[in-house]
């Protein structure tokens, strides 16, 4: 357990999903949050016996590393407030698209690390990549390094890279349930009850996962493990084929990258 206090501000969905990790797994000594919803403060506090508190400089003053939580929209009104409470602490950005440069510019303190997490953290299955600043440290990486892959698998890159990150495992949960969705919807149409189509579906998504990152097999490996020549799932791949699934899909994270360019301060 790390003898460090982590500072969340913003306790949206993906702080509440990190803090909910952090806790489960007892990762940190100990946590303080701010946010502007004193309700779901108080929620978080009776749930993770976490500190809280309405003032964003306190949760600075009193964390060695502070998670911004916010939306990138929301940062620089943050970052206006926290400036001046920034001392020595190590500063972890989460908003997509918001530039190493930009946070070293408007805090003092030019240790920061930008993560783009993912909201599977909330199971225990995060995919994550996150990038240091030039001046954040040595032991300063190895720690995010140490929290992220404790709560699920990350990667150190370059900073350019986290916008395809962010395109296809920040925004990958809601395209992979897209998948399932649709798969029940196909299900339905076929005479199968809403609730069994979709467990099939949901459940073949997570064996299909499991069978490529614990057995180590290549997306094609499986592939050829399930469609033999002329059978049923050739029939069916031969449809993804035509309509060009796969060119839909790069066209997909073609959007997202764009639009977390677009935002990028
Ligand atoms: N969700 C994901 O799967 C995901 C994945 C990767 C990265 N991210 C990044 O994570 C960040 C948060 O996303 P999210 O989905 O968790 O958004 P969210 O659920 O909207 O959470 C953002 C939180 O920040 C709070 N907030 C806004 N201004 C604040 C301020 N001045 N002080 C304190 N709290 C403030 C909001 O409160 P109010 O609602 O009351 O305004 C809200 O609770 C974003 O920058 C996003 O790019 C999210």
């Amino acid at each position: 357990m790390l003898d460090k206090t982590i500072g969340f501000i913003g306790i949206g969905n993906m702080a509440a999903a990190l803090i909910s990790c952090i806790c489960n797994k007892k990762i940190a000594k100990r946590i303080i949050a701010s946010g502007k919803n004193a309700k779901n403060l108080d929620k978080l506090r009776k749930q993770f016996s976490i500190i809280i508190s309405s003032n964003n400089r306190e949760t600075v003053k009193n964390s060695d590393i502070v998670f911004i939580c916010v939306k990138p929209q929301d940062m620089e009104v943050v970052l206006d407030e926290i400036g001046n409470a920034v001392s020595n602490q190590l500063i972890v950005s989460i908003a997509a698209g918001v530039k190493l440069n930009y946070l070293e510019k408007k805090l003092k303190t030019k240790r920061i690390i930008r993560v783009m997490p993912n909201i599977n953290c909330l199971v225990g299955e995060m995919a994550a990549g996150f990038s240091s600043g030039d001046y954040a440290t040595k032991s300063d990486v190895e720690c995010i390094s140490k929290i992220l892959n404790s709560i699920g698998t990350a990667f150190l890159l370059k900073e350019d890279l986290l916008d395809a990150v962010g395109a296809i495992s920040g925004s990958g949960p809601a395209f992979f349930a897209y998948f399932v969705k649709s798969f029940e919807e196909a299900g339905v149409k076929n005479g199968l009850k809403r609730d069994m189509a979709f467990k099939l579906a949901a459940k073949t998504a997570l064996g299909a996962a499991k069978m490529m990152t614990e057995k180590n097999l290549q997306p094609d490996e499986l592939i050829q493990m399930v469609a033999s020549k002329k059978g049923i799932t050739i029939a069916g791949l031969n449809n993804f084929k035509k309509y060009r699934l796969n060119q839909i899909i790069i066209k997909t994270v073609g959007a997202a990258i764009k639009r977390s360019k677009e935002m990028a301060k």
